[in-house]
């Protein structure tokens, strides 16, 4: 089976059980600041986990766009994937256990044609705080039993017979393994029940004596998650179940695809197959000749592709030095750095890119639509990366004068020209000079810490929390946006947004800077709403209806079929997930404390509400 038919058979299949299928949300998370990326599929859905109504219903499946950046640098091994899409099922306070787990199986292995037998299960084990999911297990052991099969459980410990007999296939873990946390410190959490596919090669010893699911040897591979949102974890520290129990199931595509095809790696499949060949062609090498090669071009693979999908997405960011944009620049030049490698002389990012927007339009109309600004941005700066590579050369040139370079200069050229470690060391043993290398790794290793918490953030999902002054803020930015297209006019249109409890930011399409005669009408258009305290109201439409009422969104984004619009009287009308406050009154005084330009065209607002009107 292809990507697209498995992709096609999860979306189907869950629509066959009354499903409603929405499409990917993008893939940097509206009003979030405090992640850069969408890294689960639930992650766009906290705010309907949390209990706010879903326009689509209780039972949403989709394939969603997912980014994992958690270390750029340690990507290249033949199973992790910095982009991925994630297939997942969703029950909003509706269906649970007995429907999640057997539907998971009825897909595997009715749908998909999985042997029950190489199929292995795990389940929490039970703690001070929650019980052990004997619910899930049972349910597990009744769906085996249907194929004829015992399900034992696992003890630790014990080896797992090489190919898949009778006998033991279900074994529990401790919270570390089989338990989702609360999206912030608080919230809807619960034990998951996750399914391993056995590829019944030989354990690696150097895993340790004994093989088992959550083994790292590369027998077992993950390939599904259900997890089980029944409690919810309060300040203090307890878990106390939940009213509205939820299903958050995900499944990694590209993972499934390797298995379905009895690929070794997920670089085996076709995901990979056009992209390898472009490299093919640039380098004169081949893949799969070579081990230290494969992995340089895993890495450009890799790392390309999800450039494509940030610089393509509808809220898509071009190569820069800060947020999402500094992360699309460190990939498109690891690339390159891993490019020249393998000896590419030519210029080769744009060429990727092209086959990446032909093989994923498909599916992803944007990249289409953005075709221009991805191979331009990937062109540009490839350009620029070759540039500052010589000047790199040029200065390493010169720091080789004495023939030893120390550990400080090196980091200087990492730091300032990009060259990884090994790049210099190449470069250094080329010329036959000698470097420093722990004082390297010193000044490397804080720049690691630094870099880390800036890419990966503390993923809260949705807005920064639920908190009452963020919910407050996202509301002000209603009245923002619709006060700035009364005052300034209706080409004024939402860029971004981040919302933290402490302010908003709102980015717009607007060409000048604004006056102060502007800037005190918009911020008095808002308070004399608030002052008004008229209520907020939801309501669920087709998209076609909401334009036609003439509610504002971000249209470029796909919507499902049925979306919330909210209104605040006669002054706003936005689509929107929420969540809001229930009356305008509910904000303090609006002020806005700053406004700057942020690139040609798009301006910036910064605003917190204080206080009480
Ligand atoms: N949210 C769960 C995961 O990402 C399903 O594994």
């Amino acid at each position: 089976m292809t990507i697209t038919d498995i992709r096609a058979a999860f979306l189907a299949f869950f629509e066959e059980k009354g499903h409603a299928v929405i499409p990917s949300a993008s893939l940097i998370p509206e009003n979030d600041p405090t992640v850069l990326f969408t890294t689960a599929g639930m992650h766009p859905l906290v705010p309907y986990l949390v209990g706010q109504p879903h326009p689509m219903g209780s039972r949403l499946v989709d394939a969603q766009k997912c980014l994992r950046t958690d270390d750029i640098d340690d990507v290249g091994d033949n199973r992790h994937l910095t982009f991925f899409e994630m297939l997942g099922n969703w029950s909003l306070g509706d269906y649970f256990k007995r429907e999640a787990i057997a539907w998971s199986f009825e897909f595997l292995i009715d749908r998909l044609g999985i042997d029950p037998r190489r199929l292995y299960i795990t389940v929490f084990e039970g703690d001070n705080n929650a019980p052990r999911d004997e619910e899930s297990i049972g349910i597990w052991q009744s769906q085996f039993e249907m194929k004829g099969l015992a399900a034992e459980i696992g003890v630790a410990g014990t080896d797992i017979p090489a190919t898949g007999a009778d006998g033991a296939r279900i074994y529990a873990y401790p919270k570390g393994q089989n338990w989702w946390n609360p999206a912030g410190q608080t919230g809807p959490c619960g034990p998951d029940t996750e399914m391993f596919y056995d590829t019944e090669r030989p354990h690696d010893t150097a895993f340790g004596p004994i093989c088992h699911p959550n083994c790292d040897c590369g027998r077992f591979v993950e390939i599904w998650n259900d997890v089980f949102m029944e409690y919810e974890k309060t300040a203090d520290g307890r878990f106390i179940p939940l009213s509205q129990k939820n299903v958050d199931t995900g499944m990694g595509l590209e993972r499934m695809a390797a298995v379905m095809q009895g690929k070794a790696t997920v670089f085996d499949t076709e995901a990979f197959t056009g992209i390898f060949s472009v490299i093919e062609e640039s380098s004169g090498k081949r893949y799969g000749a070579d081990e230290a090669a494969d992995r340089s071009f895993r890495i450009i693979a890799d790392h390309l592709r999800a450039a494509t999908f940030i610089v393509g997405d509808p809220r898509g960011m071009v190569p820069s030095n800060v947020g999402q944009g500094y992360i699309v620049r460190r990939l498109i030049r690891r690339a390159i750095r891993e490019g020249r490698r393998l000896g590419i002389e030519g210029l080769f990012v744009a060429s990727v890119a092209a086959v990446v927007i032909g093989e994923y339009g498909g599916e992803y109309a944007e990249l289409e639509t953005n075709r221009t600004r991805i191979v331009d941005a990937m062109a540009d700066e490839e350009t620029k990366f070759r540039k500052t590579l010589e000047k790199g050369l040029k200065q390493l040139e010169k720091m080789m004068q004495d023939r030893v370079i120390s550990g400080a200069e090196a980091f200087d050229l990492f730091q300032t020209y990009g060259f990884p470690l090994e790049l210099t060391q190449e470069l250094i043993g080329e010329r036959g000079g000698n470097l420093d290398v722990e004082a390297f790794r010193t000044e490397f290793a804080k720049h690691q810490d630094l870099s880390r918490s800036a890419s990966a953030g503390t993923f809260k999902g949705g807005l920064a929390d639920h908190g009452t002054e963020t919910t407050r803020l996202h509301t002000a930015t209603h009245l923002l946006h619709a006060a700035l297209r009364k005052v300034l006019g209706e080409h004024v249109a939402q860029k971004g947004s981040n919302i933290t409890p402490e302010r908003l930011r709102f980015d717009f399409v607007h060409p000048t800077k604004l006056t102060p005669e502007d800037l005190k009408a918009v911020e008095d258009a808002v308070n004399d709403v608030i002052r008004a305290d008229v209520p907020i109201d939801r309501e669920e439409m087709t998209v076609d209806a909401a334009k036609e009422s003439g509610a504002i969104g971000l249209f470029e984004q796909k919507y499902g079929d049925k979306v919330s619009v909210y209104t605040v009287g006669d002054f706003s009308k936005e689509i929107c997930g929420g969540p809001h406050v229930t009356r305008t009154g509910d904000l303090g005084i609006f002020k806005i404390i700053k406004e700057e330009a942020v690139s040609a065209g798009v301006r910036r607002i910064k605003a917190t509400v204080t206080g009480r009107v």
